[in-house]
């Protein structure tokens, strides 16, 4: 059994339900229709995800966690002063644990923040990370991203280092991703850091057999939001009528995931009463994911206004951890 410890949780998420209904009839409404990824991680949902980063296919887990064990160390001397730490998108804080370790070892005592739009997984982690680590105060957010912008405003008493990792920054278009990272710079002050964990781009093979795992818990992951708006919204998806797919747009050097209609056919959402037409063949977008040349990531950087400190890949050059400074 693991031990815990109380860790406070603060929830930043207002009207959650209200997000849910809103997000999906805007995007259903959308043409072409998409279903914004952060609606994949309902408690379920984020537990498939888990199981996803365990796969063999999916290196992007392994190889982050390679990177961070054999140059993490190097990131952590970069940094001048003390620093408390805030993540975005925790999940379960498996990777973030090196940091915690050599963080530990340089300065004793520090907060550390991990946002996740899942609460249950949220709880357990930091209950579990508070238990594991008496020296660091544990205190959780649940919100998603935007929410967790907001939260940036909130100081702490020492610089910040902001977490981003699992290449979730390639979950954004590229201008998306752009945007995204002025507005950390914007809600973070000089002298605060960014890690980014950064998939690179590579051969095509291998990117598109991480998001078609022969387990099958990626086309899992995505199904599972078609049975989340059949219970939270009293919709009547039929599975059996959509098709899961994951394939690498190599000219727009991104993968492109989400479920084909298998036929004409209507989907009514109960709660809303609402009808959605599906032709066949059409494509439902459920998540990007982009990944980066060294090139276009340094631009990136520099585009945002932020300055790279340091950047450590594996030996192959399949993933990239970037430290950055807020000027
Ligand atoms: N940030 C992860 C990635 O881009 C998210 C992810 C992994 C994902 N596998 C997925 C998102 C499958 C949707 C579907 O690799």
């Amino acid at each position: 059994m693991t031990k815990t410890a109380s860790a406070p949780i603060t929830n930043l998420h207002v009207a959650r339900d209200d997000d849910f209904s809103a997000a999906v009839l805007e995007g259903l409404g959308a043409s072409p229709k998409r279903l914004y990824p952060r609606l994949l991680y309902d408690e379920r949902g984020s537990r498939l995800f888990e199981r996803i980063c365990e796969q063999p296919e999916y290196y992007v887990t392994r190889v982050e966690m390679e990177v961070l064990r054999l140059e993490g160390r190097k990131i952590i001397d970069a940094l001048d002063g003390e620093v408390d730490l805030i993540e975005l998108g925790s999940g379960n804080s498996m990777k973030t644990r090196i940091i915690l370790d050599h963080l530990s070892d340089r300065q004793g005592h520090f907060e550390y923040r991990p946002i996740d739009i899942s609460e249950e997984i949220l709880r357990k982690t930091s209950q579990e990370i508070q238990a594991d680590y008496p020296n660091i105060s544990v205190h959780g957010f649940v919100a998603d991203f935007l929410a967790g912008l907001e939260f940036l405003k909130l100081k702490t008493s020492r610089q910040r280092l902001i977490l981003f990792l699992g290449s979730n920054l390639g979950n954004f278009e590229y201008g998306e991703a752009l945007e995204f990272l002025k507005q950390i710079r914007r809600g973070a002050v000089t002298g605060d850091w960014i890690l980014l964990g950064i998939d690179m781009d590579k051969d095509p093979a291998v990117i598109e057999g991480a998001y078609n795992d022969a387990a099958g818990f990626t086309r899992e992951f995505m199904l599972n939001l078609l049975d989340r708006i059949n219970r939270e919204l009293g919709g009547d998806f039929d599975r059996s009528g959509f098709q899961f797919r994951a394939e690498y747009n190599q000219a727009g050097q991104r993968m492109e995931i989400g479920v084909l209609s298998r036929r004409k056919q209507k989907v009514f959402l109960e709660e809303m009463d609402r009808t959605i037409r599906f032709s066949r063949g059409e494509w439902i977008e459920m998540e990007v994911s982009c990944k980066y040349t060294p090139g276009r990531l340094q631009w990136l950087l520099r585009e945002a206004g932020l300055q790279t400190v340091r950047q450590v890949s594996d030996s192959r050059g399949w993933f990239t951890l970037n430290l950055c400074r807020v000027p």
